[in-house]
């Protein structure tokens, strides 16, 4: 069944007299429990799309279904963690994914727990009772992570979520995002400009073209699970980042 459904979706910022179209006709199904990234130069319309689909930005014509429900607003059926940190400064760590778990409807008890176990499964319980100004930026994205996915929305909304870590950092975020995935069967759509990560995260890479002014290519990541560190050098991986990488230069002139 798909959890993420968009039609026909057609989208333009208006300069004045002046209309641009950003994304024109784009068509996109998610299965229950897929992960997909979205890639492509920068400009071609990644935030724009994630921002429609979180309900956070209008578009002009199109569908866009979750679990086929029509989105006009954000709502707890999606989850979304940006690459700039989004925690309330006045929080603890823990009130922060309290915070989020009462709008839920959940009782206050019941968020004390939940809160509890999501960060226990981001490996932050010692961090519990700090404020997020106290954290490093990967211990921001742990908790930003742990709170979108508290409440199991029914799909997890991430624009470049690990862009603004070191590598060393982001590698464990991608080793976590992906325990987390294959323990909870999340439907992730992950945006990212780093091609190597999308084939290492994904089942299927979205490519966007500022050119086509939407989807250019799509990419089956034929590589079996759990992946680890060797999986970057299989020959299906780098033939496979290379194509990609080809497509997005010849996007950029
Ligand atoms: N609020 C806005 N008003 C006008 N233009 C915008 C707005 N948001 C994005 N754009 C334009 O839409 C295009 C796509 O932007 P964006 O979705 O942020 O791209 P990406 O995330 O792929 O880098 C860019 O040309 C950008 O300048
Ligand atoms: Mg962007």
């Amino acid at each position: 069944m798909a959890t993420l459904t968009i039609n026909h979706l057609h989208k333009s910022f208006t300069f004045g007299q002046h209309k641009r179209e950003i994304l024109t006709d784009v068509n996109l199904s998610i299965k229950d429990n897929e992960f997909v990234s979205v890639v492509g130069a920068s400009g071609c319309g990644k935030s724009t799309l994630l921002s429609i689909i979180a309900g956070l930005e209008p578009y002009d014509s199109g569908e866009v279904l979750v679990d086929n429900n029509p989105i006009y607003a954000p709502g707890l059926d999606r989850g979304v963690v940006f690459q700039s940190y989004t925690l309330l400064p006045w929080l603890t760590v823990q009130k922060n994914i309290e915070f989020a778990l009462k709008a839920a409807g959940y009782a206050k008890n019941e968020s004390i727990e939940i809160a509890k176990d999501h960060l226990d499964l981001v490996n932050l319980s010692a961090f519990a009772n700090v404020y997020p100004n106290q954290l490093s930026g990967g211990m921001k994205q742990r908790v930003a992570l742990a709170r979108a996915i508290s409440y199991r929305p029914k799909i997890l909304l991430m624009d470049e979520p690990f862009g603004a870590l070191d590598a060393i950092t982001r590698n464990q975020m991608q080793e976590l995002l992906t325990k987390i995935w294959e323990q909870h069967r999340l439907t992730v759509l992950f945006i990212t400009h780093d091609v190597e990560e999308a084939i290492y995260l994904s089942d299927r890479i979205i490519l966007l073209s500022v050119k086509q002014k939407g989807i250019k290519s799509i990419f089956d990541v034929n590589q079996l699970r759990p992946r680890n560190k060797t999986t970057l050098s299989s020959t299906h991986f780098i033939s496979l980042q290379e194509k990609i990488l080809d497509e997005i230069n010849q996007d950029i002139d």
